[in-house]
């Protein structure tokens, strides 16, 4: 069955995105486009999705200035229903032959509207309602084929409607959060006034993507790489289901991995139908690292070993088809990657077809965001501990040991952050972190055990709140807490005799220390 859909036109605002995730979550799919495409192909036929609606969003220009991008009056005349958001409100009134001049007053941040006519949009709103502003221009008159709906002290005209058509426009940000009641306009406006149907639910998506997936690779063998990351396990369970044993499913097991993960992984993917290859490749990761104490080439090193690895199996499984968990801010690259990069070099697996050549990369996940991703991986009975892992690095453990990684260093980090994560998890405190996990320093200390001097490791407690992983605060756990892991690792793990907590913000720290 096809899905409805809303079509937003981006002309560029900073809450564009969040137009869609908004819509998205009321289980309607909503897709961004560039304004200029052609209105004739939105309502082609053949198209996956019924578009019952289009958004146009809010943007940094100002529709006289040169060069201001726009969609063409056109839009207007599909009978979609239209609703215009700050900018687009502006550009709805400009096409209807209304007047948009620059305001004498700039209305900013949160601003008291009054609602002269709870209708269409409109409905189940107060009196007056507190809404997000961020604009210049204003509508300042419309023809008499349009009814205003609601104005402010600085805005005559903050929402109207045509009389006839179902075309909107509101000043304001019904998608920004600090605008209460922007959740029910954008409500009215997918169920009420375009009559989208909320079919967008996670097992829809996985139907489609079943369906989706025996197309595109029309019966080929195919191969993913998994990390156990939710992504990827998510991408793996999808593929499985639409193309069983014809998948290709390789776990590199570079030995960086956390306390009994490995096996976590191999038992819940030999459930599902794919094959599975799991390759131990601890020993050539390790000797490769051998005296390595150098973070950079750490990384570089164990990305290259993977993508051998990769290579290896790639050559066995004789595929030309590549299937990947690439996700939706992966494309835009906004967030993580694009500002860690240029820190770090990150390792994951999103290098891999630029090494080997695939004639064809197949992306189940490539729209969706992680949140979204999860709800995808929950319909498919993906077990809980992968659906709700905090994010982990590709070369794991490695670079959570500073200076040379040997095998006695890795088992006793391994030790020391399972009682971390584990102490963390009983207070029921990782719901509120990014991160959690320990550290295993080069340094040395001296101590006492017992009745005789020690001199061992220092562990590092690392645990941080954050929303997108670009910037972050450490958390302040309960001294109580703090106290109970350091005297557990002390006591439990003889190689370490000094536990320390990062009191960190990223920046000026990154969240790994290497
Ligand atoms: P930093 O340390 O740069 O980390 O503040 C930001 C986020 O990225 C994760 N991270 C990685 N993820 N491959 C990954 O897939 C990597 O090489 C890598 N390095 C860091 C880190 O755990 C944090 O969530």
């Amino acid at each position: 069955m096809k899905s409805d859909m809303i079509l937003i036109l981006d002309f560029g605002g900073q809450y564009s995105h969040l137009i869609k995730r908004r819509i998205r979550e009321e289980n309607v799919y909503a897709e961004m486009v560039q304004p200029g495409i052609d209105p004739s192909k939105i309502m082609a036929p053949g198209q996956e999705y019924f578009v019952k609606g289009i958004v146009l969003s809010g943007g940094p220009s100002s529709i006289y200035e040169k060069g201001a991008p726009k969609c063409g009056r056109k839009i207007l005349e599909l009978g979609v229903p239209v609703l215009g958001i700050c900018y687009g409100h502006q550009l709805i009134a400009h096409y209807a032959g209304g007047k948009v001049k620059r305001a004498k007053k700039m209305e900013y941040g949160i601003t008291e509207v009054k609602i002269d006519k709870r209708v269409g949009i409109l409905k189940g709103h107060g009196k007056t309602e507190k809404v997000w502003t961020s604009h210049g221009d204003t509508v300042l008159d419309l023809p008499d084929d349009f009814e205003v709906l609601a104005h402010s002290r600085n805005c005559p005209i903050s929402a109207f409607r045509h009389k006839r058509e179902p075309v909107y426009g509101v000043q304001w940000h019904p998608e920004v959060a600090h605008t209460p009641n922007g959740q029910r306009l954008l409500k009215n406006f997918i169920f009420e006034i375009c009559g989208c149907k909320a079919t967008w639910t996670p097992e829809n998506f996985v139907e489609k993507s079943i369906r989706e997936i025996r197309k595109e690779v029309g019966g080929a063998r195919c191969m993913i790489a998994l990390s156990g990351g939710v992504d990827s396990s998510t991408a793996t369970v999808l593929a499985a289901k639409a193309i069983g044993k014809k998948l290709t499913a390789v776990f590199v097991d570079h030995g960086f991995m956390r306390k009994g993960e490995p096996e976590a992984i191999k038992r819940t993917f030999s459930k599902f139908n794919l094959n599975l290859i799991c390759l131990d490749e601890r020993r050539r990761f390790i000797d490769k690292l051998m005296g390595v104490a150098d973070p950079e080439l750490k990384r570089k090193i164990i990305g290259e070993e993977f993508i051998r690895a990769f290579e290896r199996t790639a050559a066995k499984v004789k595929t030309d088809y590549l299937i990947q968990g690439t996700i939706y801010p992966d494309r835009i690259e906004s967030g993580i990657r694009k500002h860690s990069e240029k820190i770090k070099t990150h390792h994951n697996v999103g290098g891999l077809p630029s090494r080997i050549k695939f004639k064809r990369i197949v992306e189940p996940l490539k729209d969706l965001y992680k949140d979204e991703v999860r709800r995808v991986a929950r319909a498919l009975g993906i077990p809980r501990e992968i659906v709700d892992r905090p994010p982990f690095p590709g070369p794991g453990l490695a670079i959570r040991i500073v200076g040379e990684v040997t095998g006695e260093k890795l088992e006793v980090l391994r030790n020391v952050d399972e009682i971390v994560r584990k102490e963390i998890e009983k207070e029921g405190l990782e719901k509120q972190l990014w991160q959690y996990f320990a550290v295993l320093l080069d340094t040395k200390s001296t101590g006492v055990k017992g009745d005789s001097r020690a001199y061992g490791y220092t562990a590092v407690i690392r645990a941080v709140e954050s929303t997108d992983g670009m910037t972050a605060n450490y958390a302040k756990l309960p001294h109580e807490l703090t106290e109970k892991i350091s005297t557990r690792i002390t006591n439990e793990i003889p190689e370490v005799n000094r536990v320390v907590y990062d009191v960190t913000h990223k920046p000026p720290a990154t969240i790994e220390w290497e």
